[in-house]
């Protein structure tokens, strides 16, 4: 069959095929443990839901809305924002997308095109990998070391941007899949990097709600008047609002970006969807100490999980931060696509192999530890075990 041939050349979607192989387990080790997918391991807040219910039935949530969203929750955003990273951004520029992922695919319609390069910081996203390898824009992969906290190198990425002109240079801090926080110093040189360069920053920062203090901002880019010359910033109310299955995500970009924005929007989702609008535009300044208190928890099961894995013995914990562990399989195990296999299908914890996240990762796994409890945490290094 004739089928695209960027569709064909991007990679299947890793989470259910890590997920089948524990279609095998047959239950010795105890119930299976999912710690594949990065969702929240705990509930909406009941008033959130009720919000949610009531804008659901209405007449007016069927309707078709604004393309960039409503405005009563962009005001809300813009103020949230601005006041997490000491800025003042107004409502005109931030957009609600139908969650972060179609905010990354959208923001790079905008800026690159069949051919063009972006560099992506290994390990990668997988899916801003597959969004680029469908829109034929080449990822360039910046390896990033576990002695280094896989936080890039600005010297690697100045020589990388030298040879390959990319139009645009991709950051996800807190990161996906090691949890890594690049420290502000950088951010900023990255972004300096890009400006000269005349490229464009893209910054996922669909964890920051879980950074472990709100108090001091992560970077200072979204003060400088002219950030939107040169920064594309995402964001993801999935995590942080526990509504991951009703499609909410923002992009925040300079008039020009956003201008030209406005055609993906109105062409991939005519406008987002509009009961969740309804029930964040409350939830934003509404929720802020049970945000506060996810923070905390989070926090609570990184430390919980820390402690467990050190002392097991062959497996070494390279990352960890906010939703995800990176372990590294102890040297006598197999690669780590066999290894998560194993764990799968027989110990029946479902882990996401390194090499779902880009080249040179075949000696990692991902644990996604907010899923859980620390009742399913704690059978965690049992399992892990039949490695060590
Ligand atoms: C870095 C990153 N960006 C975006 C997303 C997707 O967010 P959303 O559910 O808003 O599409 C995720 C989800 O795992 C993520 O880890």
């Amino acid at each position: 069959m004739i089928l695209s041939r960027r569709i064909r050349a991007t990679e299947t979607p890793p989470i259910p095929a890590a997920r089948a192989w524990a279609a095998r387990y047959d239950g010795r080790a105890g119930p299976a443990l999912d710690l594949t997918q990065a969702v929240p391991g705990y509930p909406p807040p009941p008033e959130l839901l009720a919000r949610l219910a009531e804008a659901s039935g209405s007449a007016d949530s069927a309707g078709y809305g604004p393309i960039a969203g409503d405005m009563a929750l962009r005001e809300a955003l813009a103020t949230d924002v601005s006041a997490f990273y000491g800025a003042a951004i107004p409502p005109a520029a931030v957009a609600i997308s139908a969650g972060c992922n179609l905010a990354f695919a959208m923001a790079m319609q905008v800026l690159a095109a069949e051919d063009d390069a972006v560099l992506l910081p290994t390990p990668w996203y997988f899916n801003h990998r597959m969004a680029l390898t469908m829109q034929g824009v080449r990822a360039i992969p910046v390896p990033t070391r576990p002695e280094d906290g896989f936080v890039p190198d600005p010297e690697q990425i100045a020589a990388l941007i030298a040879e390959h002109r990319p139009r645009a240079v991709v950051l996800v801090t807190p990161n996906n899949p090691t949890g890594a926080i690049y420290p502000a110093e950088v951010i900023h040189a990255v972004a300096d990097l890009c400006r000269k360069a005349g490229c464009f920053l893209v910054l996922d920062e669909t964890y920051r709600d879980f950074l472990p203090t709100d108090r001091v901002p992560p970077h200072n880019l979204l003060a400088d008047p002219d950030w939107g010359d040169v920064l594309v910033h995402l964001y993801s109310f999935s995590k942080a609002y526990c509504v991951p299955g009703h499609r909410a995500g923002a992009i925040a970009a300079g008039p020009e970006v956003m201008a030209e924005l406005e055609k993906a929007f109105d062409t991939f989702q005519i406008c987002p969807p509009r009961p969740v609008q309804v029930a964040l535009a409350w939830a934003i300044p509404a929720l802020g100490a049970w945000r506060d208190g996810n923070r905390a928890m989070m926090a609570g099961r990184a430390a919980f999980f820390r402690d467990a894995v050190a002392q097991l013995p062959g497996w070494r914990l390279d990352a960890i931060g906010t939703y995800f562990a990176y372990l590294r399989v102890p040297e006598a195990a197999p690669d780590a696509m066999r290894t998560a296999e194993i764990l799968a299908a027989e110990q029946g914890l479902m882990t996401l192999p390194g090499p779902f996240f880009g080249p040179g990762q075949d000696r990692h796994i991902r644990l996604a530890f907010a899923n859980a409890g620390e009742a399913v945490l704690g059978q965690v290094p049992g399992r892990l075990a039949a490695f060590s």
